[in-house]
């Protein structure tokens, strides 16, 4: 088989996510690691036994002395833009950690950059490699409710994290509900239009700025998205993956985020009410769209080596940060935002 030499970037908390999914991959071999603290790359290499990997704080320095396929971005959003120009100007196909980008401007640019140098650029978007919202995704394909109309999600996290999101402005909209508003798109079928969006910190709150929003977006095919959030709810918490609603014209889902689902659809109308039946959501099979990091992993490797595209890819990817800044944006305005 044909070996991957790959460079990873940023040997931070989940740089340690990358090289266990690593771990369990054939013919990827970490030839350098990077992070402008030198102490983070050592610490990494020991920890998961890369002694063969170069180790340095400079991503040029690097490039040049071990000439990679592919590098892993796992800096903080700051950082994406600089690192991902750099890789893709060497001739490397770059996966990067959420968020794509820390502004609409510099995806623009990235993905540009991508389309000249002729090379994959995609974004870990982990909450899609998941069996259960493959499963959701496949029930709702199957049209058992009908034309989809309305989908809610409500994320509610008492996260004391301690480190730098703490200090972080638009901390849920920016770190978090990237992750919910790209679920909804893959469960929903559809892409953003508008959104309408506050943001507040809640009293009590242990964070610096607002860690909690709700936001309404109007997707395409006349769908609308809510969402209700915040990192800073004490009590009854949601799961990550969000507790989600679909209203379809037939009947209604939910999924709790884990391995409960319900549905019910009409079995017999023209009263005040409808009767409604209870419908079990089937088991689908997820193929390898699995493994959280793992599968993203495998899917931008895949595409690398054979062709084809991840599903992650920036030019898709960049739909649901235009979400994130658009309902920032709105928040900012009062007003309802375009979001592409
Ligand atoms: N997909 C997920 O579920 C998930 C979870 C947590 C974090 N993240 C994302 O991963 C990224 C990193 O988060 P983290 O929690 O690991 O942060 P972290 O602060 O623990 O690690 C970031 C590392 O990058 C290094 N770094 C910063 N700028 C650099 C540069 N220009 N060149 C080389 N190294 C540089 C830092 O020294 C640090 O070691 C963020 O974008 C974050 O949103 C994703």
């Amino acid at each position: 088989m044909v070996v991957t030499r790959a460079v990873l970037v940023g040997c931070g908390g989940i740089s340690r996510a990358w090289f266990k999914a690593a771990q369990e991959m054939e013919g990827l071999s970490f030839v350098g690691l990077v992070d402008i603290n030198r102490a983070a790359a050592e610490e990494k290499a020991a920890e998961f036994g890369l002694k063969d990997a170069v180790l340095d704080t400079d991503l040029g320095r690097v490039l040049q002395s071990t000439q990679p396929d592919v590098v892993f971005n796992c800096t903080i959003p700051d950082a994406h833009m600089p690192v991902t120009l750099e890789a893709l100007e060497h001739g490397c196909h770059v996966l990067g950690e959420k968020p794509l980008a820390d502004s609409m401007e510099n995806a623009y640019k990235m993905i540009e950059a991508a389309r000249k140098a002729n090379r994959i650029f995609a974004v870990i978007q982990n909450r899609r490699y998941n069996a259960n919202i493959r499963r959701l995704r496949a029930f709702l394909e199957s049209g058992v409710i009908g034309r989809i109309t309305t989908v809610n999600s409500d994320f509610y996290l008492g996260a004391h994290f301690g480190g730098f999101r703490d200090r972080m402005e638009h901390v849920l909209l920016l770190d978090m509900a990237i992750h919910s508003f790209d679920q909804a798109r893959l469960i929903s079928g559809t892409d953003p239009v508008s959104v309408y969006a506050k943001e507040w910190n809640p009293a009590g709150s242990w964070y610096d700025h607002d860690a909690s929003a709700v936001a309404l977006f109007q997707m395409t095919d006349g769908v609308v998205y809510t969402y209700r959030g915040s990192w800073c709810a004490e009590g009854l918490n949601t799961t990550w993956e969000c507790d989600w609603r679909i209203v379809g014209d037939k009947g209604t889902v939910t999924w709790d985020g884990a391995e409960g689902f319900k549905c019910q659809v009409v079995a017999k109308s023209g009263g005040f009410r409808s009767e409604w039946a209870d419908v079990p959501v089937a088991e689908s099979d997820p193929g390898d769209k699995v493994g959280g990091h793992a599968g993203v992993m495998r899917d931008f490797l895949r595409a690398v080596r054979t062709g084809g595209t991840p599903e992650t890819v920036c030019t898709d990817n960049v739909k649901s940060l235009a979400m994130v800044f658009g309902a920032i944006r709105s928040a900012q305005t009062g007003r309802e935002e375009k979001t592409g």
